[in-house]
């Protein structure tokens, strides 16, 4: 067996195909972890599986997964049990939506979809595992949520409410859960991730403006700066830390991101 910080544990990771994912699950590799890679995206989620296989040595899976889905959460949850007897790492993490526009102009749909991605799939994973983990007396959540929410961002109102009541998950399950061994934590993380890159694609000053408004003059790197932290909440050292929220975002959270939208483009 590795002897890394999370050697012998089961980690299930959402959205590993790519972004602070994929680097979350290649930390966890190296540190010892089995890994499932629950990921919409096929091509990816086989991709990065592989990889902790052969570069790592882990013993690694990939689960198709739409966390939107709560038949298909409840799979990804049985197929680590199945494979491997337990869950002891859960990082709820994927997103894969966004649209930028007034309060007043936000349909149901949009909000009913990021409730679905950021809140009720991280929910019904959390719901799953937990027994799990409670059996063993042991276990992690780490719950990806986003400054955007914390600070009220313009323009972001179903992902801020999202990330917001992700957070609010986090501090209820911390509580409730405390006498168990199981702690329940949240990331707000700052990255350059490939959410990140698209959008830099697109419109290149965002990349100069996002380094620029990080008090260290960089936005950060998925898997060398984001993951350790994640690997850290993820271990037998994170015993006593719960209902925490810990912004790893070169300290953007203290001085606030200079972001303002488009509010009146298109949706
Ligand atoms: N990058 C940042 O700076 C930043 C800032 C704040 C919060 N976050 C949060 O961190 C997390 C990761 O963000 P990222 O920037 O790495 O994003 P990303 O787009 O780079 O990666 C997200 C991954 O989730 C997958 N995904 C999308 N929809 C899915 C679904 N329905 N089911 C399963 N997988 C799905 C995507 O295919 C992709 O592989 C998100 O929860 C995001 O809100 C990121």
């Amino acid at each position: 067996m590795s002897e890394g910080a999370l050697a012998g544990r089961t980690a299930i990771v959402t959205g590993a195909g790519d972004g602070i994912g994929k680097g979350v699950a290649r930390r966890f590799a190296a540190e010892g972890a089995r890994v499932l890679v629950a990921e919409i995206d096929t091509a990816n989620g086989e991709r990065v599986a592989r990889e902790l296989r052969e570069e790592f040595g882990a013993e690694a899976l990939f689960q198709a997964t739409d966390v939107t889905d709560k038949a298909q959460v409840h799979a990804m949850v049985d197929t680590a049990v199945r494979a491997w007897g337990s869950v002891d790492v859960l990082v709820n993490n994927a997103w894969g939506m966004g649209t930028v526009g007034r309060v007043e102009r936000k349909t149901d749909e949009q909000l009913q979809r990021a409730f679905a991605m950021g809140y009720y799939g991280p929910l019904w994973a959390m719901q799953a595992a937990f027994p799990h983990m409670k059996e063993r007396g042991w276990g992690r959540v780490v719950n990806m949520c986003s400054l955007n929410g914390v600070n009220a961002h313009m323009g972001t109102l179903e992902y801020n409410s999202a990330k917001e009541a992700l957070r609010t998950l986090t501090r209820t399950a911390a509580r409730e859960w405390a006498p168990t061994g199981v702690v329940v934590n949240a990331v707000c993380p700052g990255a350059k991730s490939a959410a990140f890159q698209r959008r830099a694609a697109a419109n290149p000053e965002i990349a100069a403006i996002a380094d620029k408004a990080n008090p260290m003059g960089r936005l950060g790197d998925p898997e060398t700066d984001i993951a350790p932290v994640v690997v850290f909440l993820a271990s037998e050292a994170a015993r006593y830390l719960t209902g925490n929220t810990l912004f790893v975002d070169g300290g953007s959270h203290i001085n606030g991101v200079a972001w303002t939208p488009d509010l009146d483009g298109e949706q």
